[in-house]
């Protein structure tokens, strides 16, 4: 077990291409903790530096207070599991998973025992003798973890490991991983382009953007409070309104156009009086036949008990989710005008229109 910590951390490939500006993170023993952007923000670049597979242009890596940056990968007592989980197709399941083991000189019997236990836990003990070609993808991606396991590190890092899998696969094995994780308690980092993956692993997330962290947080404090529009827009499917208004000295909110839009001016933060901001609002807080906005319906998608209503105010487009039976003129017709406002259970969310940072009341 072991706290891993970052500060400072940056990377600098050669050619002058800085990709991770400068990291600070304290992850506590135990923890599991997702990674989260879009691809090339330089999720990879961190495991791989944490892992020691690639080195440290400024600050440090520390795993249980001890500095790692001068270690070599077989000295940090981490193991890996990654996307492209290549096992080899010649050896057995329990060769695969006894590979490592075998190369650190680990005795016969420790070893036996070590593979057989992760087996178990991973519901492999039926399958130790067969090739990875005789395996599904699922088990495949179970034998790789089962690889990461015998080995009884210190910290697991997890680079999107279950990309390569179907999508209901990809539920099921990430129900594994949250079950393994209850029962090994191993400190975790785990990364993923999926924000679904994020927000129903993580104990704690971080969201990343072009090589910085935008925010740090639980799931729920990063839905509840998205630090920046990048989060708000990133986190959450379908992701959030942002309307860019005009709030009067009344506190009264205008659209781009000028027109008058019906939300609460209570809602309105007094720091933005006169001034510009984007207003947030997700779509699953937001009602048909509500005070609020005039939209055009521009489609509908019918999710079975939700649909998902877009339409557009000016240039911006706004989606709503909502449950079917609300409307009673169900189905909306394409091209329909409709009057959409907020629930009014959950509070609107503001941000600067500028740095994109959120304005708090
Ligand atoms: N060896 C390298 N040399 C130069 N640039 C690289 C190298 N590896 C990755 N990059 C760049 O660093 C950025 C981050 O890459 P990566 O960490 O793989 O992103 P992610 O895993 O989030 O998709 C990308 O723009 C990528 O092109
Ligand atoms: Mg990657």
């Amino acid at each position: 077990m072991a706290t891993l910590s970052f500060n400072k951390v940056t990377k600098t490939y050669p050619g002058n291409i800085a990709v991770i500006h400068g990291i600070d993170m304290e992850i506590a023993d135990g923890e599991f903790i997702v990674i989260v952007g879009p691809s090339g923000c330089g999720k990879s670049t961190l495991m791989r530096m944490v892992a020691g597979l690639e080195g440290i242009s400024g600050g440090e890596i520390s795993i249980d207070g001890k500095v790692v940056n001068k270690l070599e990968p077989a000295e940090r007592d981490i193991a890996m599991v990654f996307q492209n989980y290549a096992l080899y197709p010649h050896m057995t399941v329990f060769d695969n998973m006894a590979y490592g083991l075998k190369i650190r000189k680990l005795g016969k019997a420790e070893i036996q025992r070590r593979v057989e236990d992760a087996a178990r836990i991973l519901e492999l003990s039926h399958l130790l003798e067969r090739r990875p070609r005789q395996l599904s993808g699922g088990q495949r991606q179970r034998v790789a973890m089962g690889r990461a396991i015998v080995r009884d590190p210190k910290v697991f890092l997890f680079d999107e490991p279950l990309s390569n899998l179907d999508a209901k696969l990809r539920v099921q094995m990430r129900l594994e991983i949250q079950k393994l994780h209850h029962r090994l308690r191993t400190t975790s980092l785990y990364v993923t382009h999926d924000q679904v993956e994020a927000m129903t692993l993580a104990q704690r997330m971080v969201v990343m953007n072009k090589g910085i962290p935008e925010q740090i947080g639980t799931p729920a404090q990063v839905f509840e409070k998205p630090a920046s529009t990048f989060v708000a827009s990133f986190i959450g499917s379908p992701p959030m309104n942002l309307i860019p208004v005009q709030i009067d000295d009344q506190r009264q909110i205008h659209d781009a156009d000028g027109a008058l839009l019906q939300f609460d001016a209570d809602s309105v933060p007094a720091s933005l009086r006169n001034r510009k901001a984007i207003m947030g609002i997700r779509p699953e807080h937001m009602q048909l036949h509500a005070s609020g906005l005039k939209m055009e319906v521009e489609m509908v998608e019918i999710l079975g008990s939700e649909q998902l209503i877009h339409g557009r105010l000016g240039d911006t487009p706004i989606i709503l989710r909502c449950p079917v039976g609300v409307t009673k003129d169900y189905p909306l017709e394409i091209g329909e005008a409709v009057q959409v406002g907020s629930d009014g259970k959950h509070p609107l969310h503001w941000f600067d229109p500028e740095s994109g940072k959120r304005i708090e009341d």
